[in-house]
């Protein structure tokens, strides 16, 4: 096992390792040592495979256990079943010293994440992530939220967990599309400034992941630490990003989020070579490794259509995007460019 401690506004452990799950009712006890009931949040799919196992264990520990359920998929991270989940606790009289876990991918992790940190104005809550995006990314750093119509994410708080642990053995079930979805942001650690891992995932890792999950919760640690209210550095997360959400959007959301960013770092490499801000190899070194981890480098969508989705994004003609580019490999930084000029990058970036 390994175990990364994140120093934020509250100081917690990750601990990654296999067959973690096993001892989830003693850390939570370890954790919140007067927690009475525990809210076990899962949706219908981790539910299914997991949350016997979950309630059983925390059971034992000696907690009340109620469990809340959700169907799988994003289009359940809305205020509706946020709202089920608040009741639910209200209705299990559950108080400050009292503990929320979530168990499963990002989307339960935002959903308990954001509820613990509202009702009552804040209680405990335990991350226990179960996808690779979940447990490089989204476990890490105390981003919470919901969707709302209008957009994603719009309705959240900073909240950080009381701790996170990621049980390796889990990702066994991860269907391969959703595994490659982590991979592409695994790739996206390496690319903003870990050469070392960019070198590391030249070998295939899904039997034996633990140290490359656990290398990224360092990264991602760092990055948080150094700018955890996301002003600044952290913003550099978002590589592939802008790029990548304009192709999600083109697709109607048929192209995964993780294959989305893998081309968008992809483009992102093109477009600086080709305005002469990184040096030529850059983008091929890119797309060799996203090649190398079943992810795609391009897309068939036009730059005038990648750059119609990304403007109905909020931006407006004169606005100012801040694109994530790299200056070498393995190193980005922020790039403020014009609204209008977005198609330009997009042309380039094809
Ligand atoms: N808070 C943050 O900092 C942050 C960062 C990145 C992404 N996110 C959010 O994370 C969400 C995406 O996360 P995700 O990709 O984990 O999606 P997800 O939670 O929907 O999980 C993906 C699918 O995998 C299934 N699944 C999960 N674990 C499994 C397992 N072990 N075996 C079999 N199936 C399993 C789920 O049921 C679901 O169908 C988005 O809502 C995004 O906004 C948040
Ligand atoms: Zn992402």
């Amino acid at each position: 096992m390994t175990t990364i401690t994140v120093h934020a506004s509250r100081e917690y452990n990750v601990d990654v390792g296999k067959g973690l799950l096993a001892g989830l009712g003693s850390k939570a006890r370890s954790l919140c040592p007067r927690a009475g009931t525990v809210m076990l949040v899962t949706d219908s799919r981790v539910d299914a495979l997991y949350g016997r196992t979950a309630e059983e264990n925390l059971a034992a520990a000696g907690f009340r256990v109620e469990r809340f359920t959700f169907p799988a998929g994003e289009a359940s991270k809305n205020t509706r079943t946020y709202l089920e989940l608040i009741d639910r606790m209200a209705l299990a009289h559950m108080t400050r010293t009292d503990l929320c876990v979530a168990l499963g991918g990002g989307v339960t992790g935002d959903l308990t994440g954001f509820a613990a940190a509202t009702y009552l104005r804040g209680i405990p809550f335990l991350q226990v992530p179960t996808t690779v995006l979940a447990m490089v990314d989204a476990s890490v750093g105390g981003k919470t939220a919901v969707d709302l119509e209008a957009g994603k994410n719009l309705l959240g708080a900073f909240w950080q967990p009381v701790g996170v642990l990621c049980d390796t053995s889990l990702l066994s079930t991860l269907p391969e599309e959703i595994f490659g979805d982590g991979c592409a942001e695994i790739l996206k650690y390496a690319l903003i400034g870990d050469p070392e891992l960019y070198e590391d995932l030249r070998a295939p890792f899904r039997d034996d992941p633990e140290r490359i999950i656990a290398r990224c919760v360092q990264d991602k640690r760092d990055v948080v630490e150094e700018d955890e209210r996301d002003t600044g550095r952290r913003q550099l997360l978002n590589y592939g990003h802008t790029f990548g959400h304009a192709i999600e959007k083109c697709s109607d959301y048929t192209v995964s989020h993780g294959s989305a960013v893998a081309i968008g770092m992809c483009m992102a490499a093109r477009a600086a070579a080709a305005f002469g801000l990184c040096p030529g190899d850059v983008p091929e070194k890119t797309a060799e490794r996203v090649r190398a981890l079943g992810l795609p480098d391009r897309t068939a969508y036009s730059a005038r259509e990648l750059a119609l989705a990304a403007m109905s994004d909020k931006k407006r003609a004169g606005d100012r995007i801040s694109l994530v580019i790299p200056d070498r490999m393995c190193h980005v930084g922020l790039h403020p460019v014009p609204a209008e000029e977005l198609e330009d990058w997009f042309t380039k970036g094809l």
